[in-house]
């Protein structure tokens, strides 16, 4: 797709297809109310007769003759005082996903992220646009025969009705563009079934990121290396495995050599059977998404090394599959996590922490300045917030503060829950340092999950994700969002911006 601005007078746009707002119960405004004139009072018709009432999302097509467009998109936008960015998104939705299904292959976007043009509306227009085409044109075909179908709209312009361009509008177009493809590939990564996405196919995928950006370098952690630095944790969960486990180190350095890095760690397990510890076989599929916060993690770096932020990032991404097997950990096995502290694995569904306990002791070497984690960690965590929300545990106030912001603006948010002692209480073992799980039950388990990555943190700032509910959606649509993608290129781009 290639994306341009478009600064003629709406009434002289050269372009297949105008895509233009209309408001319920509204008048016409600006563009459509100059279409509106040009032909004939050909909107305003439309109106009248209920034919469009501008319902959000709602779309009508209309010919035009003699004009330099041969279409004009009506698009719903709702009530104008209600009017959004997320409104926008909507309505640019149902808009190119219309397009799509027709042989048009160019159209400019008359729609707008707020109400009067400014330089940040601007860049959100455009930011939102290259996003919102990303996200209508994903398809998944890698494992079928049928081939993915072909658009034929290649050329998407943002509408600026005379005004003249601003540089803004290209930064939005880039940064939708790198966001945008990132959450494609984290939605390929997780729609991948366990037998092709596999620990190594993710290290492949890391590879490739870091061969072609001067600024990305890789570095991967076999198993003897693991064995060698004492990462008994991550051990114990790949044990009952043949595939190889992989700890995936990629870097990116956009910002001095000196400033210290944000670390982004995710859990990559790409299957998760339970272990001995067995799930029941009802929607066990779904658990070769369990991988997505290691995918989200690879793409949130790609994101940012695309856009050449002014920032140093390292995606850490312990990989591995949990299967039962004679070599598998049993629970009450006692194993030692490279932190020295000994954990009892009194559950052996409850790998993600084991694996993510590692991965957190290992990125202290990096010196982090804040650490985020992603992570399809808990059922309860859907008990508690359902599809909408991720789970959010801090032991700074202010980094959560600045995540919920950023999931708000991005359209991928969050609901912080609770850190604490008495929390932390419940993990403890008669036996080992810690339990992996609340031995004597108690409830929260999102919450003790977090307990538990917390111990391996330090005195870091450091938030943790719980994505279990949001990163993929189940039933008919079942597939992965890319979330939390969106959120934490929102934080980095403001972090970058200070
Ligand atoms: N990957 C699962 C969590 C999960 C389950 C995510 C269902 C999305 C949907 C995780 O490894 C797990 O199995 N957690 C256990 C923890 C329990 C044993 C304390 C869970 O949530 O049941
Ligand atoms: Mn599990
Ligand atoms: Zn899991």
């Amino acid at each position: 797709m290639k994306f341009s601005i478009s600064t003629t007078k709406v009434t002289e746009t050269k372009s297949s297809c105008l895509i233009l707002p209309v408001f319920e119960g509204g008048q016409l405004n600006r563009a459509p109310k100059l279409i509106d004139a040009a032909n004939g009072g050909i909107i305003s018709d439309f109106q009248k007769n209920a034919d469009i009432t501008g319902k959000i999302g709602q779309c009508r097509m209309l010919p035009v003759q003699n004009k330099t467009y041969k279409r004009i998109l009506l698009v719903g936008c709702g009530k104008y005082e209600k009017y959004s960015e997320n409104r926008y998104k909507k309505a640019l939705t149902s808009a190119l996903k219309k397009l799509t299904s027709t042989n048009h292959k160019s159209a400019t976007n008359f729609l707008a992220a707020g109400h009067k043009p400014n330089k940040k509306v601007d860049y959100r227009t455009a930011r939102i646009m290259a996003e919102v085409w990303h996200q209508i044109s994903y398809q998944y075909t890698a494992t079928n025969s049928k081939k993915a179908k072909e658009f034929r709209l290649n050329r998407l312009s943002l509408g600026t009705n005379g005004r003249k361009r601003n540089p803004e509008m290209k930064k939005g177009f880039d940064h939708g563009n790198s966001i945008g493809s990132a959450i494609k590939k984290v939605k390929h990564f997780g729609d991948l079934p366990a037998n092709f996405c596999t620990p190594s196919f993710l290290v492949q995928e890391a590879r490739k990121i870091a061969s072609t950006h001067k600024t990305v370098s890789l570095k991967v952690v076999n198993e003897p290396e693991m064995k060698k630095l004492g990462m008994g944790a991550l051990l114990s969960v790949t044990a009952g495995s043949i595939e190889p486990s992989k700890l995936i180190i990629l870097k990116y350095q956009g910002g001095k050599s000196n400033q210290k890095p944000i670390v982004i760690v995710g859990k990559g397990v790409t299957f998760d059977s339970g272990g001995i510890s067995i799930k029941p076989g009802h929607k066990m599929d779904e658990m070769k998404f369990d991988m997505c916060g290691g995918a989200a993690a690879i793409g949130i770096l790609q994101a940012v090394a695309d856009i050449g932020l002014p920032l140093n990032v390292i995606s850490i991404i312990p990989a591995c599959e949990n299967l039962p097997s004679g070599n598998a950990t049993k629970p009450g096995d006692i194993v030692t996590s490279m932190s020295g502290q000994t954990i009892e694995v009194l559950n052996t569904d409850a790998e993600g922490r084991l694996i993510l306990a590692d991965a957190l002791t290992y990125c202290q070497r990096f010196k982090p300045k804040l650490i985020i984690d992603m992570a399809t960690l808990t059922g309860a965590c859907i008990v508690a917030l359902g599809h909408h929300l991720s789970g959010l545990m801090s032991n700074s106030d202010d980094l959560a503060k600045k995540l919920l912001a950023a999931g708000e603006a991005a359209g991928d948010g969050t609901w912080r829950l609770p850190l604490g002692k008495k929390y932390m209480d419940q993990l403890k073992s008669n036996f080992a340092d810690i339990g992996n799980i609340s031995g004597g039950g108690g409830g929260a388990g999102t919450v003790t999950a977090a307990c538990f990555l917390q111990k391996f943190v330090n005195d870091v700032e450091w938030a943790h994700l719980d994505i279990a509910g949001v990163a993929w959606l189940e039933g008919n649509n079942k597939g992965a969002t890319g979330r939390p993608v969106a959120l934490i290129s929102e934080f980095l781009i403001q972090e970058a911006s200070k």
